[in-house]
């Protein structure tokens, strides 16, 4: 038997900058997925209590977004990237709400690509199950949640450079904590926007190089004003995960807020992805007291916003509201005997 846990992420700030190889802050949390079965054979067949259909693939599958049902597709990207030699019968059981901004997919993939056998770096296995992601949704998505979920330090933010690919752990305040809040808004048009805003992002970049080393100078070349809005984020948004970085490295809760409230209003102006529930959300969030700051998390179009509250704040009660903690990545909890062939 194989257990294998990956946990899901919240990103502090840095949203939309990975995949033109930006800076993000996200941290793994402490809700994840558990993936438990026995390997052998020429399926994986993983049953999950929230999924009235099991996941069934077998290991020639080839085009994972047209595996059925919609969560299987997530395992059988991960079974066409990772080609393992046998199969797995098992179970999934998670922590993590699904689809609402937390990475489940995420914390799905690296799960089964574990317990599938994977052994090897954190990166290798973010990289893995990245293409995993792309081939099972159709989104290019960056590497900002596979990699969260695989490298997470426990009580530390991850800064990782999507350029270079170094993840440094970035240590959180003891005093101040994250709360992940659901606008209760399910993505709907995520899979299109996400691409034609990395579309965007390929413009400017054609025309401007690389928007990790571009400064807002370069920008007055682009003459479409939508594309100089989204580089303009992107250019913006890198230098805001540096000074969350240092806010809370240093305490500063001032810093905090106006990072997090410019990435906000860089992601509704600039990049478009907030809706008018995320906005709503985060200026009650805002307004409530205690909370330092608020931002819209993740891809935007729906799911949640972030916030950094001190101990002891009380949100609106009406609030869906998880209280997280950072937490270690992704491992194989349990192996025992030699069932493999
Ligand atoms: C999704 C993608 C990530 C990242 C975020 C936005 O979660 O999977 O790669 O681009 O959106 O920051």
């Amino acid at each position: 038997m194989v257990r294998a846990w990956a946990p899901g992420r919240v990103n502090l700030i840095g949203d939309h900058t990975d995949h033109t190889g930006g800076l993000v802050l996200p941290m793994a949390i402490d809700l994840g997925t558990t993936v438990t079965g026995r390997p052998g054979g020429v399926v994986v067949d993983l049953r999950s209590p929230i999924e009235p259909e099991p996941a069934v693939v077998p290991l020639t599958v080839d085009d994972p977004a047209g595996v059925a049902p919609a969560w299987a597709r997530y395992v059988a990207g991960v079974v066409a990237e990772l080609a393992p030699t046998a199969g797995l019968e098992g179970v999934v059981a998670t922590t993590l709400p699904v689809g609402a901004g937390l990475s489940s997919s995420a914390a799905l993939e690296v799960a089964v690509a574990l317990a599938l056998g994977f052994r090897g770096s954190a990166l290798d296995l973010a990289r893995l199950c990245q293409r995993a992601e792309q081939r099972a949704s159709g989104v290019p998505c960056g590497i900002m949640d596979q990699l969260a979920s695989a490298a997470g330090v426990a009580r530390h933010a991850l800064r990782i450079d999507c350029t270079t690919l170094d993840v440094r752990p970035v240590p959180m305040p003891g005093d101040v904590e994250v709360v992940v809040v659901d606008s209760g808004q399910r993505r709907a048009l995520a899979t299109s926007a996400y691409a034609d805003r990395a579309a965007d992002c390929q413009v400017a970049q054609q025309a401007v190089g690389p928007l990790r080393q571009a400064d807002l100078g370069d920008l007055t070349s682009l003459t479409d004003e939508v594309v100089r809005r989204r580089a303009r984020h992107v250019i913006t948004e890198n230098g805001r995960v540096d000074e969350l970085a240092e806010a809370l490295a240093t305490g500063d809760r001032p810093a905090m807020h106006e990072a997090m409230a410019a990435s906000h209003r860089s992601l509704r102006d600039d990049f478009e992805v907030s809706t008018p529930e995320l906005d709503a959300l985060v200026g009650r969030l805002e307004a409530t007291k205690g909370v330092i700051g608020a931002r819209l998390t993740g891809a935007g179009f729906g799911g949640c916003a972030v916030a950094l509250v001190e101990a002891d704040t009380r949100l609106p009660a009406d609030l869906t509201a998880w209280a997280v903690e950072a937490a270690d990545g992704a491992r194989i909890l349990d192996e025992v005997g030699d069932a493999r062939p």
